[in-house]
């Protein structure tokens, strides 16, 4: 597993304070991971700063909120938004004269995908608009940022971007075939991402939002390391990444991952932004998260199996009154009949099934595309174990996934300060050690 490494220890650090300036770069919603680390911002009496990727009107022009946006924004952030659009991707942007991605793609219908074809000196002239645009927009936030900070506080940029399925009909019934696709609607993830036009613009699409916009953020915040610098603070800057979670299989921590991850290449890529500056001094870490249930992350089906062991992991790690609860919580949310000693022993015979084990003895090969099998597998055990809970409002999965971004918030607030690798993962040992003593 070359470059695997995960957080063992829970970080001390100094943390941050009032005065200190926490900027969230990417927006709010309501279950996303980014909660975490708002929470922990407000709990330190840190100024709130946030972005917003702005809004697009009926004609798809890309604008700032609008002044009852903005104060809605401004509300649930608890915090002053910068109000400049910071979409990013290309998928939308037409070069002068020219067409965008999201328009040369309107009238493929999904019969026809696999033969369609791409003008790719036009989609490359749509990526240079696209990041003009949003180069634009950040120099803009930047510099209204730098006059907001202080002398002597630290900041904690946290980016939380992550996207990229351009915006057409027939990519949403790809995405879907090949993320929840079974029988004769299932389509091979690698016949979508690798033999095809429309996944290679996908996925440049997904590298220009998920992984670069952390470069641009990097690269945009230069000016304001060092009037940070010169005040006596420093700069921080966090990430996201997903690159698989090690959770509890057979009683043993194991690393594990969903597939097919198709964000997971511009991850990746995310992870060398990190790297990079790491190795230029600048405080920069990718946290790979466990995988919980989101707005983004709804769509992938099964993305959830990894979560319940996290049960089994609270009472393993010298779990008392807290752990137990947890479980009392989560059986609470069952029908009547079922246990969730039944629901974990399901879970456990999915992770220990023979289709799954390619996909967890290959870290290096990571990420993977599905196969058929395996896909309807992850899917059936995915609906059969759901169907445990007795209300889909109110799942056990929400009550855990709530219980990871409020850990994870907490260990990267306290690890960013000083972290020691460009690259770390946060593993359900250290989610539950974390939990286990802040309760
Ligand atoms: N949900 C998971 O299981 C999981 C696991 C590990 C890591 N992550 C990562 O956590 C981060 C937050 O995701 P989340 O799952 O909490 O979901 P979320 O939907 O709450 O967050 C997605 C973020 O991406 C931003 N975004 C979306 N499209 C954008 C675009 N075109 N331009 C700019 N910004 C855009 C949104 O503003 C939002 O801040 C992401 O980087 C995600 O990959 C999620």
């Amino acid at each position: 597993m070359s470059g695997f490494n995960a957080l063992r220890e829970l970080p001390e650090g100094p943390g941050y304070g009032p005065g200190d300036v926490f900027v969230l770069f990417g927006e709010l919603f309501a279950r996303g991971y980014a909660n975490g680390l708002v929470e922990q911002a407000k709990e330190r009496g840190m100024t709130l700063i946030g972005a917003t990727v702005g809004r697009r009107d009926k004609d798809n022009v890309l604008r700032a909120l609008d002044p009852d946006e903005l104060a809605q924004a401004e509300a649930n952030l608890g915090g002053k938004i910068l109000n400049y659009p910071l979409w990013a991707g290309f998928d939308m942007d037409a070069p002068t004269g020219g067409v965008s991605p999201a328009d040369m793609i309107a009238k493929v219908k999904p019969t026809e995908w696999q033969d369609f074809k791409l003008d790719w000196d036009q989609i490359k002239a749509a990526q240079e608009a696209g990041i003009n645009r949003f180069r634009t927009s950040l120099t803009q936030m930047v510099s209204e940022l730098s006059g907001l900070i202080p002398k002597g506080a630290n900041v904690l940029f946290a980016h939380t971007m992550a996207g990229g399925i351009p915006k057409a009909k027939v990519f949403l019934v790809l995405i879907n075939r090949a993320v929840k696709g079974s029988g004769e609607r299932y389509l091979p993830s690698v016949d979508l991402w690798e033999h095809s036009d429309l996944g290679h613009l996908a996925a440049l699409n997904y590298d220009a939002i998920t992984a670069d916009t952390f470069l641009e953020l990097l690269n945009s915040t230069g000016g304001i390391r060092e009037q940070v610098a010169q005040g006596g603070g420093s700069c921080s800057y966090s990430g996201y990444g997903y690159h698989g979670t090690e959770i509890l299989v057979g009683g043993k921590y194991q690393w594990q991952t969903y597939s097919p991850y198709l964000p997971g290449w511009s991850k990746k890529r995310l992870e060398d932004h990190a790297r990079q500056a790491f190795k230029q001094g600048i405080k920069a870490c990718i946290y790979n998260c466990p995988e919980i249930r989101t707005n983004s992350s709804d769509l992938f089906s099964g993305v959830e199996l990894p979560l319940y062991p996290l049960l089994s992991a609270l009472i393993k790690e010298e779990g008392s009154n807290f752990a137990y609860l947890q479980t009392q919580i989560c059986q609470d949310k069952l029908v009547d009949e079922e246990t969730i000693e039944n629901l974990l022993n399901k879970v456990d015979a999915f992770h220990t099934h023979p289709l799954m084990q390619p996909y967890y003895a290959d870290f290096d090969g990571w990420p993977k595309h599905n196969t058929r099998e395996m896909a309807e597998y992850m899917l059936e055990q995915s609906d059969l174990i759901m169907a445990l809970n007795r209300d889909k409002k109110d799942l056990v999965t929400d009550h855990l996934s709530n219980l990871v971004l409020e850990s994870s918030g907490r260990i990267m607030f306290k690890d960013i300060t000083n972290p020691k690798a460009p690259v770390q993962w946060l593993g359900h040992d250290i989610i539950a050690k974390d939990l286990n003593g802040a309760h």
